[in-house]
């Protein structure tokens, strides 16, 4: 069968003009990957996840995922290091497994970066309207909620989606500087929340530890798990990146080490405070600790929890786009989507068609469902990568591997094995909709890309 995998060297050598600008630095990237990790999740779901499957058990759920997720951010700095151009795991797959399956795994990408972003526009627009509530000056259901929730349209999502747009339209390094600023005030929120409510902690709360036995653990992982993802972001910034080969392993792996003690120090005290039964609500963070009777940091955690969603989308649309504009630069998407603005240097239209489609689906969607979809295929991302980093262990032996996954045939079979355990503890509602997706992008595929893939030139020579 003919794979029709790109050679590593054509994709090191692209052609000058379509080429990012390289201005990102390794504290850049590193905030680039906390922003896109710390938001919606730990923030949300936590509440989710505690009351309805993990209880005080969620240290547990949050270590499983640490742990999973170390594994495959390990592989994905070996290939973020070797093939710093954009794309992230849809490059690393075109180079490993093939026009098709990097197809497939850039189709399945939409799910972990816009939809996820959908999802956090409407999270930041129900932060954005409780604060409004909260001071006494209610927004109008109407302009607050979507269609299916008794509301016309979901403004607040839209507004911030179309603004993050506008600020990577205008260039990436100004949405950096935000996003760090933004970075500084979420870690600034977890960190009060943790000197306010740690001397207020009951043990009491923590019994029964695991009320939904060890499956409720597990279920609760792959929910937390939205938390967690977000630091292979970074590698979607390689090909605008001053020092790839030295900056993206500390920014994709030290970010996830900062995120992963800093949620098992959330984890321990959130359930310490209140009974985890409570915490089913849209700010557990701020809802414990008005229930300790802080009112005013809990009105400041909200703060840091719009601040936090705010770089999520910037991470996530930014994310997007560069995965669309390099799908575009190969041939499976139109040739319009990866044209530079003339002045800005940024891939103008495929940003703004990012943006929009963002905005439309936060806007009218009701996006209950949509962190686990999210999850689903972003698993699959990580299990392609992972299986990745060995195919080319394998193949290309001699190419110069700046960052070297260590142990790797351990740590690479046990990313699979670990990955695919939370992903087959999601829900089989999710698996049909991951099928649905994955069978539409096959069709379309099928249809368009490999048609026009300059692979499917006859003077392309395959590598072997
Ligand atoms: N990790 C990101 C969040 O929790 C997706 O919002």
């Amino acid at each position: 069968m003919n794979l029709r995998i790109k050679s590593l060297d054509a994709l090191l050598a692209m052609d000058e003009t379509k080429k990012l600008t390289k201005q990102l630095g390794a504290l850049d990237l590193m905030f680039l990957g906390i922003g896109g990790i710390v938001g919606t999740g730990i923030f949300v779901l936590t509440g989710v996840a505690a009351s309805t499957y993990s209880g005080p058990a969620l240290i547990i759920s949050f270590l499983m995922c640490g742990f999973a997720c170390s594994l495959a951010a390990l592989t994905y700095a070996e290939l973020a290091s070797m093939v710093p151009v954009a794309g992230s795991a849809y490059t690393y797959t075109y180079a490993t497994m093939g026009e098709a399956l990097a197809w497939i795994m850039g189709w399945n990408l939409v799910l972990e970066y816009a939809v996820s972003a959908a999802a956090v526009a409407s999270g930041w627009s129900g932060y954005f309207s409780g604060i409004f509530k909260t001071i006494g000056y209610p927004l109008p259901d109407a302009l607050t909620k979507v269609p299916q929730d008794g509301g016309l349209i979901n403004l607040p999502a839209v507004v911030i989606a179309l603004f993050v747009t506008y600020m990577l339209y205008v260039g990436i390094k100004d949405s950096a500087r935000l996003n760090n600023i933004l970075v500084v005030v979420k870690l600034a929120a977890l960190t009060l929340f943790l000197v306010l409510a740690t001397p207020e902690v009951d043990a009491a709360n923590w019994t029964p530890f695991m009320p939904y036995g060890f499956s409720g653990v597990a279920s609760g992982a792959a929910i937390v798990f939205f938390a967690f993802f977000g630091f292979d972001a970074v590698s979607t910034a390689a090909e605008e990146t001053r020092d790839p080969k030295r900056d993206l392993p500390i920014g994709i792996i030290g970010s996830l080490v900062v995120c992963t003690v800093l949620y098992m120090a959330v984890g321990i005290v959130l359930t310490g405070v209140v009974s985890y039964t409570e915490l089913n609500n849209p700010e557990p963070v701020a809802y414990a600790l008005r229930h300790i009777g802080y009112n005013f940091g809990s009105a400041l955690v909200a703060v840091g929890a719009l601040a936090g969603m705010t770089t999520v989308l910037i991470v996530f649309i930014f994310g997007q786009t560069r995965i669309f504009f390099v799908m575009a630069r190969d041939g499976l998407l139109p040739d319009v989507l990866c044209k530079l603005h003339p002045k800005y240097r940024t891939p103008h239209v495929v940003t703004w068609m990012t943006g929009i489609g963002v905005a439309l689906v936060g806007g009218f969607v009701n996006l209950g469902v949509i962190a686990e979809l999210a999850n689903i295929g972003t698993m699959f991302a990580f299990i392609l990568v992972s299986a990745g980093v060995m195919i080319l262990r394998r193949k290309r032996p001699e190419m110069k591997r700046p960052f070297t996954c260590p142990a790797v045939w351990v740590v690479g079979p046990l990313a699979i094995l670990s990955i695919g355990f939370l992903m087959f503890s999601l829900p089989q509602a999710t698996w049909i909709r991951f099928v649905v997706w994955t069978a539409i992008g096959v069709v379309v595929y099928l249809a368009y890309g490999r048609s026009r893939s300059p692979l499917a030139k006859p003077s392309y020579s395959l590598p072997k």
